[in-house]
């Protein structure tokens, strides 16, 4: 079977997804977002499990509908089975395993930051191999060397932080509501990136360190608002945009330094952070710089969905790499 029909669940974090690929072919994607952790300004693992459950019924439901497939079409049942929360993993898991059982057809277990790189073959154009990856999410910042569809190497990371908890943690400093990357991404948009400079760690090879900002940035806004106590409302979009810029650059100057190293000119990038609008447009600036072709995924693609998941599996099953009904969450699952 080379045309496999799959549903794929997605419930690693706050957001429960599930999508339909049939021969490669996504053609169904629906994400129900978790309203519930923007009361507490960041996610709440035990309410995103909660959530999970309750919503994972009503989302197969409609992208089987969307896909207009029915349980009977199915090849097989694809889940994410790590990196992510725990609780929130169980229940995308457990659904999995007991549809897979009941229709009595193949389970296939997805590495979630793997399935954020294979985001770049749901749409043409798909990139060479091999290529470079940037992924950059909320739990994440690698530098992936991508072989084959399943075969990656990871050849640089952030030894602490995510970037995409650098934007979130600026954010809250900020005042600007969750969820903090899009909204500071959003304000940035309005100001100027070379209004103050930030430092951030030099780290060897292709790794990163994302800590050290955040205690640059409060010591920042305390030396200054001490001065001028309407600072951050007065400069607030020159500030997003300087730390925009900060965290654009450190990204990018290992992506350059790999790409020589590696004689690689192929570029994507992936993960929730790669929606940002300055990282977007930088990238295309240096394609042309450094006359590299570039991969930047749809909106949809970028933050958390079971798509991702979906084309991920599709490559799986035609390896027939499956699961057994023993499988359990891996909330540390390395590519
Ligand atoms: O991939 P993702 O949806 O979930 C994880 O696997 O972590 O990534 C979420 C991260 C969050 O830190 C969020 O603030 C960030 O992606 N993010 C952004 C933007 N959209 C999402 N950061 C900066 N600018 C954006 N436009
Ligand atoms: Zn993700």
């Amino acid at each position: 079977m080379n045309e496999p029909t799959i549903l794929a669940i997605e419930s690693s974090c706050d957001e429960t997804s599930a999508a339909v690929v049939s021969g490669g072919k996504v053609l169904s994607n629906i994400v129900a977002t978790q309203a519930v952790h923007e009361l507490y300004g960041g996610v709440v693992p035990e309410l995103a499990s909660r959530a999970h459950q309750q919503n994972i019924i009503p989302v197969v439901t409609q992208a089987l509908r969307t896909a207009n497939v029915t349980k009977s079409d199915l090849n097989a049942v694809a889940f994410t089975r790590g990196p992510g929360l725990l609780g929130a993993l169980l229940v995308g898991c457990s659904f999995a395993k007991s549809f897979a059982l009941g229709l009595n057809i193949p389970l296939i277990e997805v590495n979630h930051m793997q399935a954020h790189i294979l985001a770049h073959f749901i749409d043409e154009p798909t990139p060479q191999f091999p290529y470079l990856c940037l992924t950059v999410s909320g739990g994440h910042t690698q530098i992936v060397l991508v072989k084959d569809h399943l075969d990656m190497e990871v050849v640089g990371q952030t030894t602490d932080d995510a970037v995409g908890e650098a934007f979130d943690k600026t954010a809250k400093m900020l005042g600007l509501p969750y969820p903090g990357g899009p909204m500071l991404d959003k304000t940035a948009a309005k100001g100027n990136p070379d209004a103050f400079q930030f430092p951030v760690g030099n780290m060897p090879g292709y790794n990163y360190s994302f800590s050290g900002i955040k205690t640059a940035v409060l010591y920042f806004l305390r030396d200054k608002t001490k001065v001028q106590p309407d600072f951050v409302q007065e400069n607030l979009a020159d500030i997003c945009a300087s730390v925009q810029n900060t965290l654009i650059k450190t990204l990018l100057k290992k992506l350059v330094q790999a790409s020589k190293d590696l004689g690689i000119k192929e570029v994507a990038i992936a993960g929730g952070v790669s929606a940002n609008s300055g990282l977007r447009q930088a990238l295309q600036d240096y394609a042309r710089k450094y006359n590299w072709n570039v991969y930047i995924p749809a909106f949809q693609y970028c933050t958390d969905n079971a798509g991702m998941i979906a084309i991920a599996a599709h490559y799986q099953y035609l390896k027939k790499d499956f699961a057994t009904q023993y499988v359990s969450p891996e909330p540390r699952l390395k590519i």
